[in-house]
């Protein structure tokens, strides 16, 4: 939520052409996927601050820019913003210039105890244009700046003054016109990451922030400040003390964060999902076969001893964590339990030293996650994050990550990072099965080699059944509800079906397990009424398949139009489906990975159909990073 850039440069880099404003501008067009209420940025040339800021995604911006540009400067700010105190309007955008316009400041986060401080600050005699927290913590930095010796004004010290006073989560970066050098940046509960070039230094949200000037990065820790210029960066707590930040370096490439030619980022990021499969099995089987997970860095005695894994996620993350119950409490035999973090934290949930915690996360900025995580760690738990993004807050906390190698995934709706976090999953649940060994350990190695055929086989979905489901999306553009079935593994993919089509093409959709049908929601099947239903494979156990056909069978009855996920060769679904697309053969708990393909197209091409904007759908953003 709210995508932030900074930027310092030298003259010497202006050598190379690299003018403020052109850095902080793409910088946005990269984060606008964290928020697209408003767009501002900040910069400061000949000793003064200049700033525009306009309402609605960064293309008003870069129009009002046009019409009224701002100078050449080495240094500045930039702010992408998803509303939360103040609606979207020109006003309310960041960043906020206050101090006769000598300091500004944008913010990511929410500041709890704003209202109080402002009323104090308006008692003083300030006065406040905005709605926002932000406007509230940049008078009180220029206040506490002001009340320094003139001699000795340092903006760090005031920012760290203003850090310990505020409350909630934040990601605050400010300039002043009296230190044309420097931006100062603090943090708390809020993502921010360090870009290190050569004469100019970074800040952003994320990489993708700076990927296109470096491929050095620094993490930063919880309640620091960092003071960047031309040359330096210099990390410090909220009191002042020098810290440590952690290098590491970018792997993602610049190029994966372009359409590449696709109509949307989504549609790019679906036809990503071979390579981001194969990417994260890459490296982790050796040449025996035998599964290696490096990274894993939690003692094998320990995991050779938990005896209940909690899985922890929000929204398509959580969904992978429900795959991962059936998948890891089949092949490891361990209680797997999977909650929402928002609601795992507030309800005491039983959890020790013998609990495994994975918390699944693409952006690895997910506050709920977050806590959730903090939460079982003070209960004595180990953490193990699934995570898409390298410097983001949940890896650097938790105990051990697996990372996915899905690429930047840019779309608000996630696509290849859930095929790569349930890949993940898949391979921390092989592992814990070859370490524990039990009944089905017979199973880890044709599993291994069944996964390593997945790239090619989702690659086959794309190839074969995609203009089908396109032109079935393009056909059913007016309808308004779609109800998806599954059963198992079925279960959690037709959720994640019926969120794509919810959150970007806005039609009422509702995921069941289809053995619930006949405890009520049958009563929703009328005449003509659309269901996906993903069908099991007929080589399966325990008569699943057979169990989902009899459910096909009684909502054709009722007047629904079918449209079936199937295994190839799976003849019996044919006379009860309207539409059937057919999928390669796969283990049932690996089905997944191929059945949730073709609602991605579906809900991607719906969308577009409507006349939506696939990539930023309206009221979300991609990280949500406030409870
Ligand atoms: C839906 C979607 C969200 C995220 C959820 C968690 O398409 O993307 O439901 O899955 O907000 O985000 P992360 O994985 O970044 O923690």
């Amino acid at each position: 939520m709210c995508g932030i850039v900074g930027y310092v440069g030298s003259p010497d880099v202006k050598a190379g052409g690299h003018n403020a404003l052109d850095v902080i501008l793409e910088g946005l067009r990269r984060l606008e996927y964290r928020g697209y209420d408003s767009a501002g940025v900040a910069v400061i040339a000949d000793g003064k601050v200049d700033y525009r800021k306009k309402a609605g995604k960064l293309t008003n911006l870069l129009n009002e820019l046009e019409a009224d540009p701002l100078p050449n400067s080495q240094i500045g700010i930039g702010h992408t913003r998803w509303a939360t105190h103040g609606g979207p309007s020109d006003l309310n955008a960041h960043p906020h210039v206050v101090d006769g316009g000598k300091l500004a400041m944008i913010h990511n986060g929410i500041i709890e105890n704003f209202n109080e401080i402002k009323r104090e600050l308006a008692a003083e005699g300030e006065t406040f244009v905005s709605e926002t927290d932000t406007e509230v913590a940049a008078v009180l930095l220029a206040r506490t700046y002001n009340a320094q010796p003139a001699d000795s004004k340092d903006l760090t010290v005031a920012m760290q003054d203003t850090s310990r006073r505020l409350e909630g989560a934040f990601t605050l970066l400010a300039v002043h016109a009296d230190h044309p050098d420097r931006v100062v940046a603090s943090r708390r509960n809020s993502p921010l990451v360090i870009g290190l070039g050569e004469g100019e230094n970074f800040l952003g949200s994320d990489v993708s922030g700076f990927i296109d000037y470096t491929k050095k990065a620094v993490e930063m820790g919880q309640d620091q400040i960092v003071t960047i210029t031309a040359d330096d960066y210099k990390i410090v707590d909220f009191n002042g003390n020098p810290a440590e930040g952690k290098p590491f370096d970018i792997e993602w490439d610049a190029a994966a964060a372009e359409k590449d030619g696709y109509p949307s980022f989504m549609e790019k990021e679906i036809h990503d999902q071979p390579s981001a499969v194969e990417q994260t099995l890459l490296g982790r089987l050796d040449e025996t076969g035998r599964l290696t997970l490096d990274e894993l860095k939690i003692d094998e005695a320990v995991l050779r001893s938990i005896d209940k894994i909690v899985v922890i996620a929000c929204g398509t993350a959580s969904y992978a964590g429900q795959v991962a119950r059936y998948a890891i409490e089949h092949w490891c035999r361990i209680p797997t339990e999977v909650e929402l973090a928002h609601e795992f934290r507030y309800r005491d949930p039983i959890v020790n030293e013998k609990t495994l915690v994975v918390a699944v996360s693409q952006s690895g900025e997910t506050m709920d996650t977050l806590m959730a995580v903090r939460h079982a760690q003070e209960q004595g738990a180990k953490v193990v994050a699934i995570c898409n993004t390298n410097g983001s807050t949940i890896p650097r906390e938790a105990d051990a990550v697996l990372y996915t190698h899905a690429g930047p995934e840019i779309a608000v709706a996630s696509t290849k990072a859930f095929l790569a976090q349930i890949t993940a999953a898949y391979l921390l649940g092989l592992y814990l099965a070859q370490l524990r060994g039990n009944k089905y350990k017979d199973e880890i190695a044709t599993m291994l080699a069944e996964l390593e055929a997945m790239p090619a086989k989702i690659q086959r979905v794309l190839d074969e059944i995609e203009g089908d489901v396109k032109d079935l999306a393009q056909s059913m553009k007016d309808a308004s509800s779609v109800l998806f079935l599954g059963r198992h593994v079925g279960f959690p993919v037709a959720m994640e079906g019926a969120l794509k089509l919810k959150e970007i093409a806005y039609i009422h959709a509702e995921g069941f397990a289809a053995g619930e049908l006949k405890h009520g929601p049958i009563a929703l099947i009328d005449e003509g009424q659309p269901v996906f239903v993903i069908v099991p494979s007929p080589r399966g156990r325990d008569s699943l398949h057979a169990k989902v056909v009899s459910n096909i069978q009684e909502i054709r009855a009722r007047g629904a139009v079918t449209i079936v996920i199937a295994e190839e060769g799976d003849e019996a679904v044919k006379d009860f489906a309207n539409h059937i697309f057919y999928v390669p053969e796969a283990p049932t708990l690996l089905q997944p990975l191929l059945a949730t393909v073709p609602l991605q197209i579906f809900a991607a091409e719906l969308s577009a159909a409507k006349g939506y904007d696939v990539d930023q759908p309206r009221n979300l953003a991609k990280s949500v990073t406030v409870e």
